[in-house]
């Protein structure tokens, strides 16, 4: 199973990094899997260390995906981290193994540090939508036209029936995004 979350991660010269990414957890560690080149993996490398966060504020997702890199954050309990300023839980992790491999290595950390911060609300389509579309997004260059349409055409029910205010300004950023690559902009890596 994957849970999408937002990985939060810093720098040795302190820059904090933020990126949507899947994990799983397998015999009580935590799975990281980014694909090279990664920042994320850079910074879990050099460092060791590694917060999850589990967030329903889906502009984070979209905002990572459309170059809005530069969400609140705080200092982490345990580790020399940071997490999300709001979540609605995080773990703190430390680096116990890694899995080389040329294009996807895979991060195993041992959760040092949990913490929730605010109950599940419930599920919301929109913000499931949400997710959907950054995911398509992170594959403009690879996916077809008419697939990306057909699949923003079926998520956009319930965007128009379900979402609130922030789910609208998530989604869009996307669809600004992906005006944007058609209309030939630079996809730079985001
Ligand atoms: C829901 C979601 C899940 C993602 N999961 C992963 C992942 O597991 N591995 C990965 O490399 N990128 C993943 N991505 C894409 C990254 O967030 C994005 O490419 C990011 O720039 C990662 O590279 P970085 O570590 O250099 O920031 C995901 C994106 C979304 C929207």
């Amino acid at each position: 199973m994957i849970w999408e979350t937002v990985v939060t991660t810093r720098a040795p010269d302190g820059r904090v990094h933020i990126a949507p990414m899947g994990i799983r957890i397998e015999g009580g560690r935590v799975v990281l899997a980014p694909f090279r080149p990664s920042t994320t993996l850079d910074n879990v490398l050099a460092t060791g260390v590694a917060t999850v966060n589990m967030t329903d504020d889906v502009r984070i997702f979209a905002g990572c995906l459309t170059g809005r890199h530069d969400w609140p954050t705080v200092a982490c309990e345990r580790i020399a981290c940071v997490r999300l300023a709001d979540p609605l839980a995080h773990r703190e992790l430390k680096l116990a193994r890694v899995e080389d491999d040329a294009t996807r290595p895979r991060l195993l950390c041992d959760i040092v540090f949990e913490r929730t911060h605010r109950p599940f609300a419930g599920f919301n389509r929109a913000q499931a939508a949400v997710v959907e579309a950054a995911i398509l997004v992170s594959r403009l260059e690879m996916l077809p036209a008419d697939k990306i349409d057909a699949e923003l055409a079926y998520l956009t029910i319930a965007i128009e029936k379900t979402a609130g205010p922030a789910e609208r300004e998530a989604w869009s950023w996307l669809t600004a995004r992906i005006a944007q690559f058609r209309g030939g902009g630079r996809q730079e890596k985001i």
